[in-house]
């Protein structure tokens, strides 16, 4: 990890789009965030930097409801529940365009994994996850959102 101090300008314009901007904290919360981040493998603060922002970037975006947004639930689930695969498979008809795929693994004699990826307004892809994780006999679910990438750079 370069610790070199960047020249302490106010905040400018460089060639290739690049803007460079000072931030001040506490020698302890940089400290934390250096060991962090080579941890993570990162060669620069700059570029963990670039990734904090994105995350927070992404996570506003699926926070913003009817916004498009893509996400991948997924679910573990007991499949000699009696009913139960039919009615995943039925939740997943009601809504063909919002689950553009499925992958599912057979885990053990039991249980099912099943990932749905999903591409759609927010709070619609949270309300489908909802009613699938709620159904009887699965054991647990989390959807996960992320972007449909359009607006990153
Ligand atoms: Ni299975």
């Amino acid at each position: 990890m370069s610790k070199e101090k960047e020249p302490g300008r106010p905040r400018g314009r460089e060639e290739a789009g690049l803007v460079r901007f000072s931030v001040s904290m506490p020698e302890s919360l940089v400290d934390g965030f250096d060991r962090l981040i080579e941890a993570q493998g990162y060669k620069t603060r700059s570029e963990a930097v670039r990734d904090l922002i994105r995350e927070r970037l992404v996570r506003r975006e699926w926070e913003e409801d009817d916004r498009p947004v893509a996400g991948a639930l997924t679910l573990v689930y007991d499949h000699h529940v009696r009913g139960l695969a039919e009615e995943l498979t039925r939740l997943q008809h009601e809504h063909i365009g919002l689950v553009v795929s499925a992958l599912h693994v057979h885990l053990d004699h039991h249980n099912c994994l099943e990932v749905l990826v999903m591409k759609g307004e927010a709070r619609r892809l949270t309300e489908v996850s909802d009613r699938l994780i709620a159904t009887r006999g699965v054991k647990h679910g989390k959807l996960t959102f992320t972007t449909t990438g359009e607006k990153l750079a």
